[in-house]
């Protein structure tokens, strides 16, 4: 009896927890669009939409602290809106944010606020979309990152703000740490935009070839932040001219100690550049509910050994052996989903990191290719896959 009472009450929780995917719509302006900021009017021709960003749950972080203040974060939203002209697409994005985090030089336990804007290298073919995290092997993203940062000073442009003056010595280094100081002020900028071309996280990559000429923004104004992007439709790393493109939105919040991965995240999302036609599977497998059933596929899950490796709701053990999907249905589409069940290695979740466990890891190397070490359910019926794919689709947090 008690089985049967617990099946109705979780087939009650997903009816109403899976809502429509957002659009964001691009509306094409005959302005510049080269160099634009939050506070331009140009803006008031977009087409504001909500979408909604999930705690990045895959992969733990190695920080017991930050581990424990977002162990059971709530979903976020934020608004976006996009315009484009012949050459450029800008977007405007807008979060609430109570708390104003910014990073000084010298300090490295504190975290900014920030957001990035993810593009596809190549979205042609909608099974087959870069992971949702950082890209993933042979599947590249560009990523626009800015946050707000407070007076940094780099000296070589890669980043390293380390000096060797001891700030607590002053009377042997006092002289030497004002004149430093000094410099820095004279020198940092509070812009810290970067641009990275990703295949899985370790292999970040700052663009740095002068082929880059995308301008973001940051500001906080009134209780969240504006962040606003523009680059070009079309670059050495990416083309954006179609009717539809994928783009991701992260935003990190450095009052919960936020920073690389641990952030908010949406799912891969339709921008549609009004006025062009085309895209439409695209379209449609960004936008995909499966129609499985998510009761029969949680089944199917505890059947197939699922939580044996995973963690996929909050009272499952968190043992490691495989990624949290925890949120997984909150940036994952229908067909990664139905991919990650048929050919784990298509896409094999990058970062494997030194908390999970340490008898098993995710992959291995074979030939120099990561292979992963979840069995691929291809045996399962297509009716049970489905299922599943529904079910997953279900695992995400609530929104705050
Ligand atoms: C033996 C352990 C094991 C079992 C059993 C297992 N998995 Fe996995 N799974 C992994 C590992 C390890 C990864 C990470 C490597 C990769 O990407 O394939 C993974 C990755 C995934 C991903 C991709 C996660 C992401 O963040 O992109 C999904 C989705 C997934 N598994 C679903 C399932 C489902 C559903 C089942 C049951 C039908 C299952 N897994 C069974 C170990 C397992």
């Amino acid at each position: 009896m008690k089985k049967l009472v617990n099946t109705l009450v979780t087939a009650s929780v997903i009816a109403t927890a899976v809502a429509a995917s957002s659009v964001i719509t691009a509306v094409k302006v005959n302005a510049n669009l080269d160099k634009v900021s939050y506070n331009y009017d140009v803006w008031e021709n977009a087409k504001m939409t909500e979408v909604t960003l999930y705690p990045q749950t895959t992969i733990k972080f190695n920080d017991k602290e930050a581990n424990n203040i977002n162990q059971d974060a709530k979903a976020i939203t934020a608004e976006i809106g996009a315009l484009y002209n012949g050459s450029k697409i800008a977007f405007i994005v807008k979060w609430a944010d109570g708390t104003k985090n910014i990073t000084t030089g010298n300090c490295i336990d504190r975290y900014a606020d920030g957001f990035a804007m993810q593009f596809a290298s190549d979205a042609s073919n909608p099974k087959q979309l870069p992971y949702i995290g950082m890209g993933s092997d042979g599947r590249p993203v560009v990523v626009h990152l800015q946050k707000e940062a407070f007076g940094t000073y780099e000296p070589n442009g890669y980043g390293n703000v380390a000096h060797q003056v001891n700030p607590n010595q002053t009377d042997l280094f006092g002289k030497d740490l004002a004149n430093f100081n000094k410099k820095v002020k004279a020198l940092a900028t509070n812009d810290y935009e970067r641009s990275f071309v990703a295949e899985g996280f370790r292999s970040t990559t700052e663009i740095k070839d002068g082929s880059n000429t995308s301008y973001a923004r940051i500001g906080y104004v009134g209780k969240g932040w504006e962040g606003t992007l523009s680059r070009p439709l079309k670059d050495a790393y990416v083309d954006l001219n179609a009717a539809v493109i994928p783009v991701a939105l992260a935003i990190w919040d450095g009052g919960k100690l936020g920073r690389n991965g641990l952030k908010y995240l949406t799912g891969w999302t339709a921008v549609k550049l009004e006025g062009k036609t085309g895209s439409e599977e695209l379209l449609a497998s960004l936008t995909e509910k499966s129609k499985g059933d998510a009761a029969k596929g949680k089944e199917a899950a505890m059947n197939n050994g699922c939580t044996g490796c995973h963690q996929m709701e909050a009272q499952d053990a968190e043992n490691l052996m495989g990624p949290g999907l925890k949120n997984i249905g909150g940036y994952a589409t229908a067909d990664y989903l139905r991919e990650s069940l048929v050919a784990p290695s298509a896409v094999v979740v990058p970062g494997y990191n030194r908390n999970a466990h340490s008898s098993f890891p995710w992959y291995n190397l074979e030939d120099g290719k990561r292979v992963s070490t979840m069995p691929g359910f291809d045996y399962l019926e297509q009716s049970d896959i489905e299922d599943i794919v529904a079910y997953l689709q279900t695992l995400k947090a609530e929104v705050k």
